[in-house]
């Protein structure tokens, strides 16, 4: 793929680094006089939009950074169904620009204050008559670490609503790299595991993906505020050129909307180190601000289930001799959960619904029933007394419309026991989601299905936060659609999973691999927490099956994989024989006032510093990949003039993940003030956690 566009490019070869001074919400003047090109610069100046319309009369767009091209012209647009295209025929009739430096406060998260400071150009196009005459608009925001643009379809005459076969959204990435990626539309959603490739040798992926270039540089690529639309995938065209391939729908359109609307924003990361990428809030600051007003009522919490029991197959979910989910073992997990300070039990196979072959199916669930052996009142007051609560299940098998019918009268369910999370689920591993059913009248059909991350799915997500939200519920989706960030709209959209979660780790010898979790931390993790369901002390899955996993690792992925609603997933007899370990996992916190990436590259290994948000106590602690490394942290982040004692749990020595020495653990207490380090010897497949407690 060549470069086109001659005067675009000239302009971007013009470009220089020149820094600009930040103002706060300022708006400029519109230019109303058509142009050949629109530029904008990210508040430091290092990146430089051009916005141009080549020689074929399509817009393009462009960007350079520190003086150097990083996208090179690249198409904008859409292919409508019904013949019409907003591809070619474009001319620029004006540009608005603004800017704006503003600090929010987040309810829960890694982080609580996130800074906004961007710069922005709304570019107004019109087809000429000839082509229909469209109107179209494109927002563009540059942050000193990343842009996002959307396109915005103004209301206009001869055009009410959109049928859209396809965005034709380019990304021509100009400089050699490695990217990391799942394959998009692929069966299993986002359960995939990560490959490293040339970033001329991606197929379709699905985002985020994250990119090295070969200068060092850091990309990911992905969307923020995904609402009422499909979410894209990330499709090679050619070299090193990419386009949005919108997620189908079950119609002929992808996506329909009427118009007035704004697509999602389009997004790409951009920094010096994997660090910049992790410490990058773009996608929440693209997000609309908190629509829910007081969420005091979403509590980051830390959690037990009668869970891996099922997933490793002991117990299960159908009623039976082997059900897992009995009033008994509740009320015994409840024990557990207030020894240790937890404040969630989370019960699956609770309700009617699991005893025939629900995967894909879902329309015998019930949401209201329990099963006979399992009484919702008694185990919730038994937990009441004390202060645990029941973390709720709605497993749908896929079956959104069954879900859907129920919904209310579930969530109000829940909310009358006192059940603050609910943890859905759209297990349907072959197929797509049924998103209208009549099963009940004909068992077979008539079925519409529609894909995970299509427009409809989009949109039942949505209705089922927003129901959760009315009793005061907090929601946490398996086989979810990807997060775009939407918690900063809706805080109590807690967590997901959408990625390789430890469930696959009782499913076969090392069956994540050692690279799987530095590798999540630089993918999936930008997009948002993840239900990763750490806490496996014992190591094991079903029949003995190894984890790729030290003893020490286990504690490293509470700092690696955040989550405000997190699992100590093993059995309690597993948890009770580990009560060092427990030392630990009973105080690191779901929510904090700060979290950094101290060390760590892509797909080898992440070591965090994260500040608890209810204390002055400092957590340190990450995960490894398959190679021994030796490193020295460095205490920097700590505030100046204050000692810590610094408790820590580290690989024993001999350490692996390969063989019996995974369980092998050392600790050690040493004092720490600012600009001290540690050496960290870290084991294959290994990882370490640390807490600094300060002493004055
Ligand atoms: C798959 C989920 O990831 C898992 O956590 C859950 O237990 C099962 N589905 C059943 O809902
Ligand atoms: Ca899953």
């Amino acid at each position: 793929m060549k470069p086109f566009g001659l005067m675009a490019a000239a302009s971007l070869a013009l470009a220089t680094f020149v820094p600009t001074v930040p103002a706060l919400a300022q708006v400029g003047t519109p230019s109303a006089v058509p142009a050949k090109s629109v530029t904008a610069t990210s508040p430091d100046g290092s990146l430089v939009l051009t916005v141009a319309i080549d020689n074929d009369s399509r817009p393009v767009w462009s960007l350079s950074r520190k003086g150097k091209l990083l996208i090179a012209p690249s198409k904008l647009g859409f292919i409508l169904t019904d013949g019409l295209n907003l591809v070619r025929g474009f001319t620029i009739l004006g540009s608005q620009t603004a800017s704006a430096d503003s600090t929010w406060e987040q309810p829960w998260g890694e982080r609580r204050f996130v800074r906004d400071h961007h710069n922005e150009v709304l570019v107004r196009l019109q087809q000429s008559p000839q082509q229909g005459g469209r109107l179209m608009n494109i927002r563009f925001r540059l942050f000193d670490d990343g842009i996002g643009f959307r396109y915005e379809m103004p209301q206009q005459s001869g055009l009410k609503t959109m049928h859209i076969a396809d965005e034709t959204t380019e990304f021509s990435i100009a400089p050699k790299g490695t990217a990391w990626w799942i394959p998009g539309g692929e069966w299993n959603r986002y359960e995939q595991v990560y490959q490293k490739t040339p970033i001329d040798a991606v197929s379709t992926a699905h985002t985020p993906i994250t990119m090295r270039l070969d200068d060092g540089t850091h990309l990911a690529f992905h969307e923020a505020a995904l609402v009422d639309y499909s979410g894209y995938w990330f499709k090679r065209a050619d070299g090193q050129l990419f386009r949005t391939t919108l997620s189908p729908g079950s119609g002929g359109a992808r996506v329909v909307r009427d118009l007035p609307f704004d697509t999602p924003w389009r997004t790409i990361r951009i920094a010096d180190s994997a660090a910049g990428l992790v410490e990058n809030d773009l996608e929440l600051n693209l997000n609309e601000p908190n629509k829910l007003g007081d969420v005091s009522w979403v509590h980051p919490v830390r959690y037990i289930g009668i869970w891996w029991g099922m997933i490793r197959g002991d117990w299960t979910w159908a009623e039976g001799p082997r059900h897992g989910a009995t009033t008994a073992r509740t009320k015994q997990y409840m024990d557990f959960a207030a020894a240790h300070g937890f404040r969630g039990v989370l019960v699956e196979g609770w309700n009617r619904g699991w005893n025939g072959d629900w995967f894909g199916h879902g329309d015998e669930f019930s949401f209201t029933q329990a099963t006979p052996d399992f009484d919702l009142d008694a185990v919730t007051k038994y937990g009441a007394k004390k202060g645990v609560h029941l973390i709720g299940h709605h497993e749908t098998g896929g079956n959104i419309a069954n879900y859907e019918r129920h919904l209310e009268e579930a969530m109000a369910l829940y909310q009358q026991h006192g059940v603050e999370v609910v943890k859905t689920g759209y297990v349907a591993d072959g197929g797509g989601i049924i998103a209208d059913s009549d099963r009940a009248g004909d068992p077979a059909g008539p079925l519409r299905m529609e894909w995970h991350d299509g427009q409809r799915q989009v949109e039942h997500h949505l209705a089922v936060v927003e129901a959760a939200a009315r009793h005061h519920i907090a929601i946490d989706a398996h086989e979810p659609v990807k997060d775009t960030g939407l918690r900063r709209t809706y805080p109590n959209w807690v967590s997901r999973e959408g990625a390789r979660g430890m469930e696959y780790n009782a499913w076969g010898a090392f069956a994540n691999g050692p690279d799987h979790e530095p590798t999540l931390v630089y993918t999936r993790m930008l997009s948002g927490p993840m239900d990763f369901t750490p806490g496996v002390l014992s190591l094991e899955g079903a029949d003995h099956a190894p984890l790729a996993s030290t003893l020490a690792k286990q504690l490293g992925l509470y700092l690696a994989i955040y989550s405000p609603i997190e699992m100590a997933a093993d059995f309690i007899e597993n948890l009770k024989a580990h009560p060092r370990e427990m030392a630990f996992i009973e105080h690191v916190p779901t929510d904090w006032a700060e979290s950094h990436l101290i060390a760590g590259e892509v797909g080898d290994y992440a070591i965090f510093a994260r500040k608890d948000r209810n204390s002055e106590e400092w957590f340190v602690g990450g995960v490894n990949d398959a190679s021994a490394r030796d490193l020295t942290l460095t205490f920097d982040f700590l505030p100046a003039g204050k000692r810590y004692r610094m408790s820590v749990w580290k690989d024993g020595a001999g350490a692996t993940y390969l063989t019996d020495a995974r369980h092998r653990i050392a600790y050690d207490t040493v004092t720490i003030a600012k600009g001290d380090t540690y050496p960290l010897w870290l084991a294959p497949g290994g990882g370490a956690a640390m807490r600094l407690v300060p002493v004055d």
